[in-house]
């Protein structure tokens, strides 16, 4: 692209400030901005003028797989999980492209040490809990991670220098997500360098069109993988390609399988899954209306009880079938490092503006059949947002002692 070309292109969608400093720039410099402005697909920026216009169809309870169906039958449900493993039908897709800002650490989170009297690396312990079903099933399971532009060369130098924690790097496969820009409140898209635009991983939405992108999808084919089970970095309890979450996704023939908590208070702060105009959806916590949140199903239980914790087994001709799909876009506050008038780089302490994202759990709505199964949330759920508090190291660190991990 030539600057004319670049600066038409800015100038379409009231970005023609990116090219402030171009003048300054080194030739190479330059070409690199140049090629960036290319790249960049301003239109997210449009979403931020919609916000909050996103409207949900007809909410309707959607039954979980409790724990006392699982119970009675996790010998043949787990039987069924153990043979597609076996059989290379089942890959696992680790989700770390995210930026982990509230933890507040530049590594990326995967990297973070919650070790008190030794070192437990994150990566380290979704590893560990990998390798129980690997051994188990006796065999190795593909583990596909994803990472971003912002931390894709640490995570691959510290996994390799690591020696994956034992896991067999013949299986282990890395891709990068792809990056949208950030706005000021305005829409207008900062700099984060006179010749960069600023940008962040697009949302954790884009996995799949990412592993279709980058080509991983033609080693999930060539292994006759057929389901991919997509887990967040930040759960250390989780439990990946669970043989009996498996075999009952299988046995239910749904298109994707769901792990979810019993919520501890009718308000808590997860999604939980529902039906939407009869599809298998999930509704955001600050959606679900009074009337929803008091709702009791046929038991009297209350309807809408069942949390995601970002745990999906995905069957993946499904997902192939969904490809061309836009996925709503999410516009989320915050702080992004920004050139000011002098042109000098500031961190801001508070958020400053918009990312934009897609989410995996908007993927839910496109597909047919969804099973939700419900899994013990101090055995599965420790998810590690915070330094201290709700969701933090701290938590994460009891929930690992209670479950009888050394750290
Ligand atoms: P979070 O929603 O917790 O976001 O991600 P985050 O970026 O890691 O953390 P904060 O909000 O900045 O503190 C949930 C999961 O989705 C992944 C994360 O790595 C995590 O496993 N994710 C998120 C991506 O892979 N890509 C993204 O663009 C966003």
């Amino acid at each position: 692209m030539i600057y004319q070309e670049a600066y038409e292109k800015l100038k379409q969608c009231g970005q023609e400030h990116l090219l402030k400093y171009y003048e300054e720039l080194s030739r190479e410099e330059q070409e690199g901005l140049l090629a960036q402005i290319e790249a960049t697909d301003f239109e997210v920026i449009d979403a931020c003028h919609h916000m909050g216009e996103n409207k949900k169809g007809k909410i309707t309870p959607l039954a979980a797989m409790q724990l006392d169906e699982i119970e009675a039958n996790r010998e043949k449900y787990t039987e069924t999980g153990l043979a597609a493993i076996r059989a290379g039908k089942v890959g696992a897709v680790l989700l770390a492209g995210g930026m982990g800002t509230r933890l507040g650490s530049d590594d990326p989170k995967g990297m973070y040490n919650i070790g008190l009297t030794k070192d437990m690396y994150i990566f380290e312990r979704l590893i560990c809990n990998l390798m129980d079903v690997v051994r188990q099933a006796d065999s190795w399971i593909y583990l596909f991670v994803m990472t971003s532009d912002k931390n894709h060369e640490a995570t691959v130098k510290f996994l390799k220098e690591h020696d994956y924690f034992g896991y067999n790097a013949e299986y282990v496969a890395f891709f990068k997500q792809e990056m949208a820009p950030a706005a000021d409140y305005d829409g207008k898209v900062y700099l984060e360098a006179k010749n960069k635009i600023s940008t962040s991983p697009n949302g954790n939405g884009g996995w799949f069109i990412s592993m279709e992108r980058t080509g991983i999808l033609d080693i999930v084919k060539k292994a006759g993988i057929e389901w991919l089970n997509v887990f967040a970095v930040d759960n250390v309890l989780q439990r990946i390609a669970d043989p009996c979450f498996v075999g009952a996704t299988i046995a239910k023939e749904c298109a994707v399988g769901a792990k979810v908590v019993r919520k501890n208070a009718p308000d808590e702060k997860v999604g939980v899954m529902c039906l939407e105009d009869g599809r298998p959806s999930i509704v955001e916590y600050y959606e679900l209306t009074d009337e929803l949140m008091n709702a009791k199903d046929e038991k009297g239980e209350p309807a809408y009880n069942f949390g995601v914790i970002l745990n999906y087994l995905f069957r993946e001709k499904d997902l192939e079938e969904i490809l061309a799909k836009k996925l709503p876009l999410h516009v989320v506050e915050k702080k992004i490092p920004y050139l000011d008038a002098y042109g000098n780089l500031v961190k801001p302490e508070t958020p400053n503006g918009y990312k934009f994202e897609s989410l995996v759990l908007d993927m839910i709505h496109e597909l047919d059949s969804c099973l939700p199964y419900e899994v013990v949330r101090n055995r599965e759920f420790a998810p590690i947002k915070n330094k201290t508090g709700i969701d933090s190291v701290e938590s994460a660190r009891e929930l690992l002692k209670l479950n009888g991990v050394e750290l």
